[in-house]
């Protein structure tokens, strides 16, 4: 997620805003940027790539000022350049405006500003809002009054900071979704979008709300709420070290990222799936193009490919159109029967993969057309795809995927709707699954508010020698993902499988001490998995059962039951059974005293075959 600075006060601006972006490197970043009060104007100085670059400018430009911001950006809109880094200034260069989030309407707004004699400069999001501000500047002549009215125009989830040129000793700050935190001083006053950047000058810290608006000054800072009425400032004091503040008070990233599936999910809906439940995947194919798709072959690694699985389930329960999910580094030994009217699906976190990389360019030779599902924005794989659909996921630290994987899946689910436009397909499940993946992020909020029930089975079944993953239908892919995780961060070998499978051989490992987690989000399937669970417990097994809140059938057969919110859509309930597995695997791990972040063996993106 992109990271933000401020500064106003005694100090040396500039320096200040500098080291709080660099206290904020770990959430990732590929540009980065300050503006600053120089003289009569404001100057903007800002460069692609680490911040080491970025330093070598200000070493040179060596600049003066007691009011600065800064901003180390994550790419959504435009590739990581220098032109598309922050800051942006207005179209007279009176404002510069930093942001964190996505303008949903910035291309509704670019026709509008562009008819109105607007040039841009980048092709960022915000460099539309700069403009936007900059439009109601002319008429207010208020720098506050100029971000009040502009952000009523965007649409969104953001967080905005602007200075001015004629207000040399001010800066507007407005809260709409990405965080945004104030830190108080004596004579002095900070910001910033996460609260390890501020703890070197200040542990008195004041988090703005959703809809918050703040007039910060050297000596003073009004708060107003979305409605414009002043807030007392009541300063909250952060007692955490800077190495905790990084993880937000989580004791790993794991845990934190896993934490922060819900807001992944919106981030990558936002201005995609819209509010009466159309898709809208700009700047992608064509609807012609994504008429003429006659089958979908997806490629990918590890959770990657676990995604892939549950995008085979929605595209092919809704859409009834083929989907073939292969393994990337089996895919060019196995001589792939490809066609012009494939979509081949190519899913990469990190985009630099290379067993994806390598069978992308090979499905290229056979002139399909490739859609990249990417977490890294200007990547490889990125890069080389046809057409990519960024997951907006942010920056994911921990080797362990998991915000990935939901967004992943999330992402996939627009492509099935955009794809269910063409075809006469189940018009009842393309309801549900556009309802259940609305509800997504309100879903996975409910069941992490059940952690702790989680933690207490995990200290149930830590000691477990082999556990089995199981389930039917799309629950077997979301066992495939939650059997790796409890691999690669706890160390515990895992058999996943249709439940079906266990009495075709996997059963004669079951045996006293060992544990089997079902899955189990489909009535259809649920009489079925019943009887695979008294297999298990008639062999001296242990059953951990993840089922909806209302499955009073399945709950009396095991020993212990992880709940989740009722679902209407198999795909998205399994989908949402990942995350107590993520939960489970987290907690066993963090028993046995795992390294969680950094499993032993692995890395974090795979780039040797
Ligand atoms: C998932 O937890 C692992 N880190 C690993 O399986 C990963 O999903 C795989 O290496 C693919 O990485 P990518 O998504 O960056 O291509």
């Amino acid at each position: 997620m992109c990271g933000i600075a401020g500064y106003v006060g005694p100090r040396e601006a500039v320096t200040v805003v500098f080291d709080q972006i660099t206290r904020l490197e770990y959430r990732g970043y590929d540009s980065a940027g300050v503006a600053y009060k120089n003289g009569d104007g404001i100057k903007v100085l800002k460069r692609a790539g680490k911040l080491s670059n970025l330093k070598q400018l200000l070493d040179s430009e060596k600049p003066k000022a007691q009011m600065a911001i800064a901003h180390s950006r994550w790419a959504t809109h435009g590739g990581p350049t220098d032109q598309n880094a922050h800051p942006h200034f207005d179209q007279h260069e009176l404002i510069a405006v930093i942001h964190n989030g996505i303008i949903e309407n910035y291309y509704e707004l670019a026709q509008e500003l562009k008819a109105r004699g607007h040039t841009f400069k980048s092709e960022t999001d915000t460099e539309i809002a700069a403009h936007v501000i900059g439009e109601e500047y002319e008429i207010t002549g208020s720098l506050a009054d100029a971000v009040r009215r502009g952000v009523k125009r965007l649409r969104g989830a953001f967080a905005m900071v602007a200075i001015c040129k004629n207000e040399p000793d001010t800066l507007v700050a407005v809260r709409n979704a990405s965080p945004l935190i104030l830190g108080i001083g004596s004579g002095e006053n900070f910001l910033a979008s996460d609260i390890p950047a501020l703890l070197p000058y200040t542990r008195e810290v004041v988090v703005m709300e959703e809809g918050d608006l703040a007039v910060m000054t050297r000596d003073r800072i009004r708060l107003e709420d979305a409605q414009g009425k002043e807030k007392l400032i009541q300063p909250m004091h952060v007692d955490w070290n800077i190495e905790s503040a990084e993880k937000g008070g989580f004791e790993h990233f794991m845990l934190k990222e896993i934490h922060e599936q819900p807001d992944a999910i919106r981030q990558c809906l936002s201005g995609r799936l819209l509010k009466d439940g159309g898709v809208q995947l700009l700047n992608c194919f064509s609807d012609e193009e994504w008429k003429s798709f006659e089958r979908v072959v997806v490629i990918a690694c590890g959770t990657a490919y676990h995604a892939g699985l549950m995008g085979k389930q929605m595209i092919e329960s809704v859409l009834r159109v083929p989907v073939e999910v292969i393994y990337a580094s089996e895919f060019r030994y196995n001589n792939p029967i490809l066609r012009p009217a494939d979509l081949v699906i190519v899913i990469s976190q990190s985009g630099e993969t290379i067993d994806t990389l390598v069978a992308l360019k090979l499905a290229k030779e056979h002139r399909a057309k490739t859609l990249g599902i990417v977490n890294v924005v200007g990547s490889s794989i990125a890069r080389e795809c046809d057409e990519v659909l960024y997951i907006q996921a942010g920056p994911e630290i921990c080797v362990a995927s998991t915000k990935a994987y939901s967004a992943q899946v999330a992402t996939l689910a627009l492509v099935c709707l955009q794809m269910a436009r063409k075809s006469a397909a189940d018009q009842e499940k393309i309801f549900n699954l556009t309802r259940e993946l609305q509800r997504l992020p309100n879903l996975m909020e409910t069941c992490l508010e059940r952690e702790s029930q989680i933690a207490e089975i995990a200290n149930q079944i830590h000691r477990a020698p082999l556990m089995f993953f199981l389930g039917r239908g799309a629950d077997v892919a979301a066992c495939m993902e939650g059997a790796l995780k409890m691999k690669e961060i706890a160390y515990i070998p895992t058999q996943e499988s249709p439940a079906g499978e266990m009495k075709h051989g996997p059963l004669a490992l079951v045996e006293s001490g060992v544990v089997a987690v079902f899955a189990s989000t489909n009535p259809l399937t649920r009489e079925k998995v019943i009887s695979n669970i008294k297999e298990i417990k008639a062999r001296g097994g242990t059953v951990a059962a993840i089922i909806f809140d209302s499955d009073e059938q399945t709950a009396h057969e095991a020993d212990f039951v992880i709940r989740i919110p009722h679902v209407d859509s198999p795909p998205i309930g399994a989908a949402l059974s990942v995350l107590p597995m993520q939960l489970l695997a987290y907690h066993v791990a963090r028993l046995k005293g795992c390294e969680i972040d950094q499993p032993r063996n692995l890395a974090k993106s795979v780039t040797v075959e």
